[in-house]
């Protein structure tokens, strides 16, 4: 029986070429507050895993689940009772939760989230758009989406289309965060930051295992030739490019090209190539944490040393070491870092060294600007480590006898007042930092870097984190948590 009548013709109400599994269950979604490409596309997949839907303009009294996103549960039940005054009693009025619920188990599922007559909304537990909003540990359940994800992200970074790059990033970060695996795209619904393409790619890798635009990344002459210069420490995406459109594919070219000067940074990159691209182990890390420590407090016995980058969150494995070193006496921070590159040359293990003195100064802050580095005093060091002072070993390649490797290790010194800021910025990661500081700026009207805090008029002071989550209205988020 047709209860609204439209100009659309009726479509069939049961599915044609997929087979029905689910008798007793027939669903209506309510195109209200849905919109018509989202319901379709919610139809054809309801199909797929053999449910009857009633389609279009049909409201039929055999109809025993009517799906609503409108979460004003009283003008849907007037609109209801228009439509179908007579069997309301037999038909469950459920939130769009239980739909969701339903795709990704393939089946109907018990939990019955029903819209009561006279309830207003319903609390259906959303995941942020912000992901300092989100808890994301090391553990990635989602880890083929988001590896393809970072593909593309890095390809469109490359031909500097910013917009799609960030939007696989925020997609990936989202996936990151979720305690369990996409197993169909009808799960993802209720998740922020995925757009058509990121779940067309999805799509692909959930029916073949991988997805057909990766895989033709993956073996593009620029993109590989990009990845493997841009590999070289010391070479950004600009210099990659430039080498690439002069005809230069491998190391070798570059390396027999006359014409190409290689800066300091990009020698050493060379020359410790293998070592530096190799992943540095929590062991090393811990290591170096002693060597530095040793370092610092030959001068400064009263120095702070703070384990920051990937390694504060938790990670096994990292591209470098971060550490932070400050002293409780203001001021005093300054000789820090010539000191600490002195006493490792003196070691005879500083294999390079790019010092950048402080620019940092308070009477210029805020700044409205987006800036990449932040003012303080900062060193990237290529560090010697010996294989007898690491804990079971260096983590090098099977017949490495050298018995050492070369390690990357970043150190930054901010004044000790900065000191809370500069730690939640160096702790990242990148895509945590990015969506504080936007939560700050479109949530707050707050300014957030890595010197300050600022509201309106006055800085926010902060000794701790904590202090820095508190003035931005958001929950403690621990550092383990922040791997988006
Ligand atoms: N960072 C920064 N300013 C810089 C360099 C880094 O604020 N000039 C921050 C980044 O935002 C990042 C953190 O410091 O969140 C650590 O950077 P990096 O070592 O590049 O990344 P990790 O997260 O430590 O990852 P990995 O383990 O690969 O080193
Ligand atoms: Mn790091
Ligand atoms: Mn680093």
């Amino acid at each position: 029986m047709v209860m609204r009548k439209r100009s659309r013709p009726v479509e069939a109400d049961v599915p044609r070429r997929e087979e029905v599994k689910f008798e007793d269950v027939r669903l209506y979604l309510v195109e209200r507050k849905m919109g018509r490409s989202r319901r379709s596309f919610l139809t054809q997949l309801a199909r797929s895993k053999g449910f009857i839907l009633f389609f279009f303009s049909l409201y039929s009294d055999e109809v025993t689940h009517v799906v609503s996103e409108d979460s004003h549960a009283s003008s849907l039940w007037k609109w209801l009772k228009e439509c179908a005054p007579k069997n309301l009693q037999n038909v469950n009025v459920l939130d769009i939760s239980w739909f969701t619920d339903s795709m990704r188990e393939g089946r109907p599922v018990d939990n019955l989230p029903t819209l009561p007559e006279g309830s207003t909304s319903t609390p259906v537990t959303t995941v942020s758009q912000y992901a300092c909003q989100r808890r994301t540990t090391t553990e990635n359940h989602n880890k083929i989406f988001t590896d393809a994800f970072e593909v593309l992200a890095e390809s469109y970074e490359f031909s500097e289309m910013e917009g799609p790059c960030l939007a696989f990033r925020r997609a990936a970060s989202v996936l990151k965060s979720l305690p369990w695996a996409v197993r169909s795209l009808g799960a993802t619904l209720d998740l922020p930051c995925l757009g058509e393409h990121t779940k067309a790619v999805m799509e692909e890798v959930l029916q073949c295992g991988r997805s057909f635009e990766v895989e033709k990344i993956l073996s593009d002459e620029r993109y590989r030739t990009l990845k493997l210069f841009t590999s070289v420490f010391g070479v950004g995406p600009k210099t990659a490019e430039k080498w690439y459109r002069r005809g230069l594919r491998s190391f070798t070219d570059i390396l027999a090209d006359r014409s190409i000067h290689l800066n300091q940074m990009q020698q050493t990159g060379f020359l410790h190539y293998g070592d530096i691209t190799r992943a540095v182990s929590k062991a090393e890390a811990r290591s170096l944490r002693n060597i530095i420590d040793e370092a610092v407090r030959a001068i400064t016995p009263a120095a702070i040393v703070a384990l920051t980058g990937g390694f504060r969150r938790g990670k096994e494995f990292g591209h470098d070491v971060d550490f932070i070193v400050t002293t409780p006496e203001l001021g005093k921070e300054k000789i820090l870092l010539p000191n600490i590159i002195n006493g490792l040359k003196k070691q005879g293990i500083l294999l390079f060294c790019d010092y950048q003195a402080s620019t940092f100064d308070m009477a210029k802050l805020p700044s409205y600007r987006f800036e990449a580095m932040d003012h303080f005093a900062k060193c990237f060091l290529i560090l010697r480590l010996e294989a007898s002072q690491v804990e079971g070993g260096l983590h090098i390649a099977e017949g490495d006898s050298r018995g050492w490797r070369a390690v990357r290790v970043d150190l930054v010194s901010p004044p000790v007042d900065r000191y809370a800021f500069a730690l939640l910025g160096w702790t990242g990661s990148r895509q945590f930092e990015r969506d504080l500081r936007r939560f700050a700026r479109v949530k707050q009207r707050m300014i957030l870097d890595n010197h300050c805090l600022y509201d309106k008029t006055k800085f926010l002071a902060a000794t701790t984190e904590k202090d820095i989550f508190a003035h931005l209205g958001l929950e403690y988020i621990e550092p383990w948590q922040r791997n988006a």
